[in-house]
């Protein structure tokens, strides 16, 4: 697709975001800046993207009924997942039946809705390097992987889960039921099923931003961010900078790898590859086939950010991963539990040098949710590190 319309009007080029949090609204707004026409959609109502789209729909993603009807009835050109609980049998046979084009593909979607099809295919399929790792379906079954060869320490997760949600690490055999029962009570959804990973004693764990986007004679290439460090606690992205420094051997297979996945997987836009680095050993971790919320960070850092990269690769235009300037990010949590929060200090956090804020306008706010970020770019990635989460620690959600 070249050639873009007019949006409200016939020629408009219509795009779908399925889910609508932080990162469908960056990448709604770099649609919007192009003249597409939006529809966002999410599970409840005035969600970060739809404030910020032409139109806002609230349904249940997860339920195949209303996702066909909605996707009928708004005949949107592209359908863009944000989120990993969707229908996506359905997309699958949405665009087998040629109604929509799902970005990168509803393949993809489908296979990295849970942690087991990507891994298998990773794995299994691709033969790239991963932990050892097993699926259980009860916790007799966990054990026995332990004791089979997994090991420890080692980590368990729902296969239906993100940020971090559900998600421990096994020590000894002491920690094996509460690990279980923590995994089933975080799960998405309580089919039961877990992976345990042995545990990689890596030195750094990085994303590697890869972009899959036309060239000029409309063949798809493969672009690369500089690799992108992060602090994971529990699980779940507080802090993260670019660019992460590698060895030129490290880097290479980083990227064999994340060219390799994002190949099999397919179709256009941008992808959040997650490896861990030991000296010069690459394994995979898993993959998003969109926007990656440590990846916030290039819109400190790069020319064309991550949001704009997707919006750019998904539509057929031509990319630039190329790096602005060194940057971290820093996230802002609620803090508190409570709907339609205040934020203070915002004047002061802007008052770092090289700092930006985004508070993402989540209609309701939890201690440990994600609601805002602090973006900082500086000499080096140090430096912007420290400013990152002292402009983050300077924001003060409250109760209004
Ligand atoms: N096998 C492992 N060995 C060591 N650390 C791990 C392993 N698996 C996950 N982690 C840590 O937990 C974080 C979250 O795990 P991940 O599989 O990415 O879950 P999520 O889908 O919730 O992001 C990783 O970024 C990493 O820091
Ligand atoms: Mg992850």
């Amino acid at each position: 697709m070249t050639t873009l319309g007019t949006p409200l009007s016939p020629s408009a080029t219509r795009v779908m975001l399925l889910g609508a949090g932080e990162l469908g609204k960056e990448v709604l707004i770099a649609l919007q800046r192009l003249g597409v026409e939006t529809i966002a959609v999410d599970r409840y109502e005035n969600a970060p993207g739809q404030q910020v789209a032409h139109h806002a729909r609230t349904i249940t993603m997860s339920d195949p009924v209303q996702l066909k009807a909605l996707i009928e009835a708004e005949k949107p050109q592209l359908v863009v997942p944000e989120i990993e609980a969707i229908a996506t049998p359905m997309l699958q046979q949405l665009e087998d039946a040629g109604v929509v084009r799902v970005i990168p593909t509803a393949r993809a979607a489908r296979l990295t809705m849970d942690r087991e099809g990507i891994r298998r295919l990773a794995a299994e399929t691709l033969g790239v390097p991963t932990s050892p790792y097993k699926f259980c379906d009860s916790l007799a079954e966990l054990q026995a992987a332990i004791d089979g060869g997994i090991g420890y320490p080692c980590i368990v997760k729902p296969v239906m889960s993100s940020s971090g949600k559900g998600q421990s690490k096994i020590d000894g055999p002491a920690d094996v039921q509460k690990a279980w029962d923590y995994a089933m009570a975080g799960g998405r959804v309580s089919h039961g099923r877990v992976i345990v990973e042995g545990f990689i004693d890596f030195d750094y764990e990085i994303t590697l931003l890869t972009v899959r986007a036309l060239d000029a004679g409309g063949t798809v290439q493969t672009h690369f961010c500089d690799p992108i460090g992060h602090v994971q606690v529990s699980g779940d992205y507080v802090e993260s900078w670019q660019p992460h420094p590698m060895s030129s051997v490290a880097l290479q297979k980083a990227q064999d790898i994340a060219r390799k996945v994002t190949s099999d997987l397919g179709g256009q836009g941008l992808f959040g590859v997650e490896l861990f680095v030991k000296g010069e050993q690459v394994w995979f971790s898993e993959v998003s086939p969109r926007p990656h919320d440590t990846g916030m960070v290039t819109m400190a850092t790069q020319w064309q950010n991550e949001f704009e990269l997707h919006a750019r690769a998904i539509l057929g235009l031509p990319v630039d991963t190329s790096l602005k300037s060194p940057g971290a990010s820093a996230v802002i949590y609620g803090g508190v539990d409570a709907k339609g929060i205040a934020f203070d200090g915002v004047a002061h956090a802007l008052a770092v040098p090289g700092i930006d804020v985004r508070l993402f306008g989540k209609p309701e706010s939890f201690v440990k949710r994600r609601m805002g970020v602090a973006l900082a770019h500086a000499a080096d990635v140090d430096t912007a590190r420290r400013n990152a989460k002292e402009a983050a620690s300077r924001v003060k959600p409250r109760q209004a």
